[in-house]
């Protein structure tokens, strides 16, 4: 057991930490323990590498240093950006497939006496940026919709609905904790006044990430205490967190430049061609709609996913069939549903999610497995059988 092969493609519930990435925070467990905001040498050696990690995601996201606030990752970067706008009375704009660090935040702000519209997205997974146009009201104060789907990979219009908040004088935030070290992000270009990321889906530490909070915008912070991140988040920094994601958003941006990431949608390409030809009765959730490079959301009509997934695992291929939050859940995805999909094909569906350290043959070993396990799974279901034979 101990020597079965492993591949992993479930990348977008977490990603692995890359070695320089731990190299790089390795020595702010013990070496360099100082606490940031001490005056004494340690302190002081702690405070610059935090700053250099700053300068880095704003280098990544195209901000300045000063607009950047360390999170414990993308579920408190949504939901400070959201708590902190918001007041009774304010009417807010979401979308149906945000991630639940935003829906429920939405939910309970609804809870709290304000009004969200959830606007809808179309088979492919998009939202109409029109839509977005035709819920503003004279309190809207917010509008949050996503970057990048978690489930499928769909990118919104977000430089559109930005454009649409600008003209409104509405703030926009978006969940960028599938797109970044993806795609470029240029917060300005979007028009965005808040963004969040999140490290570990992009080979940094789990429970670190940050929120750009651009310059001007007064949000009121969700931890009381002292003044860190200058007022914006109270609590001592996690410092080799915040190095791991400094060092995982210098990697990312030297990956965009020299172009890696055609090699991942080469390889995600592949995957989805090859089960498409090679299985029947299959087909790519979100397919048609702009995606990004790493992730393909596919059905196997007639079979359970679970099943699916935990019959994969056995034999050493990790994927899932979509948030890792839901799983165990019998719910059907609530991204699937809301792009019409019945709820027998969101619950046939999987998601494949490649990341950097994935090479061809990881890809390959996919290819053999998923074939031959989809068919002994389809021998055993009546309905499969029932529907084979009538046709
Ligand atoms: C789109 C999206 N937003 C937010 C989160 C939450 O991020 P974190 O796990 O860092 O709290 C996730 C994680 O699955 C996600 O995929």
């Amino acid at each position: 057991m101990g020597s079965m092969r492993r591949v992993y493609l479930d990348n977008n519930a977490t990603t692995p930490m890359l070695p320089e990435v731990f190299e790089a925070l390795r020595p702010y467990f013990a070496e360099h323990f100082g606490n940031a905001s001490s005056i004494h040498h340690h302190g002081q050696e702690t405070r610059a590498a935090v700053e250099r990690a700053r300068e880095s995601v704003a280098a990544l996201l195209g901000c300045r240093a000063s607009e950047i606030v360390f999170t414990s990752g993308g579920t408190e970067g949504d939901n400070l950006a959201i708590s902190g706008l918001i007041h009774a009375g304010d009417h807010v704009i979401s979308s149906t497939i945000e991630h639940h660090a935003v829906l429920n935040s939405c939910k309970h702000l609804e809870a709290m006496g304000c009004e969200v519209t959830y606007v809808p997205v179309d088979g492919r997974g998009l939202v109409d940026p029109d839509d977005v146009r035709r819920a503003l009201r004279p309190n809207t104060k917010l509008i949050t919709i996503m970057m990048a789907n978690n489930e499928t990979g769909v990118l919104q219009p977000v430089e559109d609905i930005g454009k649409i908040a600008a003209e409104a004088d509405v703030y926009f935030h978006t969940d960028a904790v599938q797109a970044a070290g993806k795609l470029a992000i240029e917060v300005k270009r979007l028009g965005c006044d808040l963004l969040s990321i999140s490290g570990h889906k992009m080979h940094a530490p789990q429970g670190v990430g940050a929120l750009y909070v651009r310059k001007g915008t007064i949000l009121q912070p969700m931890f009381h205490g002292g003044s860190h991140e200058r007022s914006r988040r109270a609590g001592t920094e996690n410092v080799p967190g915040i190095i791991g994601l400094g060092k995982a958003a210098e990697l990312a941006r030297e990956g965009l430049e020299r172009g890696d990431l055609a090699r991942m949608s080469a390889m995600r390409d592949h995957i989805e061609h090859k089960i498409l030809s090679e299985i029947e009765a299959t087909g790519v959730n979100g397919e048609g709609a702009p995606r990004v490079p790493n992730t393909t959301n596919i059905h196997f009509d007639y079979i359970e996913g679970e099943a699916l997934v935990i019959a994969l695992d056995l034999k050493g291929l990790a994927v899932s069939t979509g948030a890792a939050c839901s799983s165990g859940a019998i719910e059907p995805s609530h991204v699937l549903t809301a792009m019409g999909l019945p709820p027998e094909i969101a619950r046939a569906s999987l998601r494949f999610s490649l990341g950097k350290q994935n090479t061809p043959e990881d890809v390959e070993f996919a290819l053999d497995l998923v074939p031959q396990t989809v068919a002994r799974l389809r021998e055993l279901s009546p309905v499969y059988n029932r529907t084979a034979v009538s046709s």
